[in-house]
Order: C-alpha cells, then sequence, then structure tokens
C-alpha cells in the first residue's frame, strides 16, 4: 500500500505537542537554530533526550555532526521566536533574544526549560537524523508551555482560563497583510464574532462560524479574554490569518492602522482592536486576560522584532 505524503503529515500533525528551539554552533562559531516539535524525553539515567532534525534544514550537516547542542521548550507567547526559526532566512539570533549557556551554546530567552546536551548518538532514519543528547546542564523556568498542533500554535493554559460562567462571545481578529476583516453595520463595526459558545468549547464553535459566515480563516493562539462590566458578557477573541478569496456582504478590509479610528458596536472590542492595531505597528503582541480596563499582560517574545 503506497501512503499518501500529505494524508501522513496531517496524520502525524494530530499529535499536540510543545514547541522548541534547537541550538548549536558551527564550524566557525556561528549560531544556528530551528524550529522542533519532534523533541522528546528519553532516560533519566543517565539524563537523555531527542530532537529529529530534517536533511532539508540549511542547518542540517552542523547538527547531524555536532559535538554539542541545546534544546529550549518555548513558553507561550513565544511564537515569534518560534516563527523566526522556523522560517526566518536573515540572522535568526538577532531577532530574538538569547544568552550563552554551557559549552557556548545559545539559549532562547524566556524559554521555560533550556538543556545543554553533549551528543550521545546521532542515527540516522530516513528523511531526518534522531539526534539524541546527554543533558549536561538545565535550567527550568515555571510557565506554561507553547503548544502546536494541525499546524497551528495554542496555549492550553490560556484556552482553560478563559472559561468563564457568564455568557460569552469569541470571535476572530482575522488578518491579511496590513488589513483585518472587519463586519460592518452602518457606521459600526466589529471583528467577526459569534454569541453563546459554552467554555471549553470555543474554537470549535466559532470555527464552525467561521464556516458558516463563508469566511475561510485559520484560527491562531487567543489574543484576548475578558469580562466586560456593562454588557455583563465574556469576550475571547482568537488570532486569524485569512486563506480565502472571496469576502461575504457585510464584512470589509480595514487596514489595521485606520483601525483606532473606527466606531465599534462595543466599546470595550473597540479597545482591544486599537490595541491590536499599536501592537501590530510595534510588531510585539501580548495576550491580555482580565476585565476591558484592567488586565493581567501576557508578554510575547519581545526580542522577535
Ligand atoms: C512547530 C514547528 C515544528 C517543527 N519541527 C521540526 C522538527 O522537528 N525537525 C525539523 O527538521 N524541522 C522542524 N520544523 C521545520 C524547521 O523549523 C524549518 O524547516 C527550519 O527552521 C528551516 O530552516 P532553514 O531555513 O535553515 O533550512 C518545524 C517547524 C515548526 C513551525
Amino acid at each position: 500500500m503506497t501512503l499518501d505524503p500529505r494524508a501522513l503529515r496531517d496524520a502525524f500533525g494530530s499529535f499536540m505537542t510543545g514547541v522548541t528551539v534547537v541550538t548549536t554552533r558551527d564550524a566557525s562559531g556561528n549560531p544556528v537554530g530551528f524550529t522542533a516539535n519532534s523533541f522528546s524525553s528519553v532516560s533519566l539515567d543517565p539524563p537523555l533526550l531527542l530532537v529529529c532534525p530534517g536533511k532539508f534544514l540549511s542547518s542540517y550537516e552542523v547538527f547531524a555532526g555536532c559535538s554539542h547542542f541545546a534544546v529550549n521548550i518555548l513558553a507561550e507567547g513565544q511564537q515569534d521566536a518560534s516563527n523566526t526559526f522556523a522560517s526566518y532566512k536573515g540572522d535568526r539570533f538577532a531577532k530574538v533574544a538569547h544568552s550563552t549557556g554551557a559549552h557556548d551554546l545559545p539559549l532562547i530567552d524566556g524559554a521555560l526549560a533550556q538543556f545543554c546536551c553533549s551528543t550521545h548518538q546521532a542515527i540516522p532514519a530516513g528523511d531526518h537524523t534522531v539526534l539524541i543528547g546527554q543533558v549536561t546542564d538545565f535550567s527550568h523556568a515555571g510557565g506554561r508551555g507553547l503548544g502546536y498542533v494541525g499546524g497551528s500554535y495554542f496555549s492550553l493554559g490560556l484556552e482553560q482560563e478563559m472559561d468563564s460562567d457568564q455568557p460569552t462571545i469569541c470571535g476572530a481578529i482575522i488578518r491579511a497583510g496590513d488589513a483585518v476583516l472587519m463586519e460592518r453595520k452602518g457606521t459600526t463595526y466589529s471583528p467577526f464574532h459569534i454569541a453563546g459558545a459554552e467554555p471549553g468549547g470555543q474554537r470549535l464553535r466559532l470555527a464552525q462560524g467561521l464556516a458558516d459566515r463563508g469566511i475561510k480563516a485559520r484560527l491562531e493562539q487567543v489574543y484576548s479574554s475578558f469580562n466586560d462590566a456593562t454588557t455583563k458578557l465574556h469576550y475571547t477573541f482568537f488570532l486569524a490569518s485569512f486563506a480565502g478569496a472571496a469576502i461575504p456582504e457585510g464584512t470589509e478590509w480595514i487596514a489595521i492602522e485606520h483601525l483606532p479610528n473606527l466606531t465599534y458596536a462595543t466599546p470595550s472590542v473597540g479597545k482591544m482592536m486599537t490595541r491590536f492595531a499599536l501592537e501590530a505597528r510595534e510588531g510585539d503582541f501580548s495576550l491580555y486576560l482580565g476585565d476591558a480596563d484592567r488586565g493581567e499582560l501576557h508578554s510575547f517574545d519581545k526580542g522577535a522584532g
């Protein structure tokens, strides 16, 4: 039986994982790194872990032959660092704050855990190598990890925290380039949203709501989750990227820089959109939990530009 590689990749991708950045230095001492979710702990005695660099990596030979490497487990909010180490072609380390650990290994600041390893074994396996490291040094900060499943990031902690006894509105800030898709009713605007999704089920209900509205978008992480004392509703908004061609009637693309000038159906949502515009300009998104006026800000990776 021949297996459909795309279907197999999707099936593998249904396994929920964390996200790591694996680093080392090349022969000239330059730091190299890539994003990996193939990490696994292997053994406590001796302390072993593994990660699988693919042959397609520009740094494959460096990792396949390295004497030492580090694994950084990313915290929630570090998706910028993950994206940088997955796709940025320039100097990745110039965009992400880092320091130096044992064996002169580059370590990603703000990671939940950092493991410095000596290479125990590098086993060729198909189009990847299973790189097994013996942990020689590690650090562990408390906090929640960045999750990944089906090609999207998620924050389990946030999705649990946003559960609320109040009636819920959940919505999506759908972005394509420098514009956001907004619903327009007369002169007032709102990002796409639906009412009444039960706690824990928002992501699914929202995906269904988008499909019903004829909007093709890929849901990403939670951006904001807050109670509005005026409307007595709990709001949860996800970031999303537009994945369609046409947009339905009643929706418009609004340039992100114009978001603060719109009239919003709900003022607290307007406040959130103004913050979104500001953060999009600065390229620094923060997770927001709390009420409409005061909330705890969970900073995303500050190192990424
Ligand atoms: C969440 C996520 C997990 C990934 N996991 C792996 C992995 O385990 N092994 C791997 O070789 N590439 C993995 N990649 C892809 C590499 O990070 C990406 O191909 C690499 O950074 C490209 O680097 P290059 O431009 O130097 O070739 C992953 C990407 C993402 C976004």
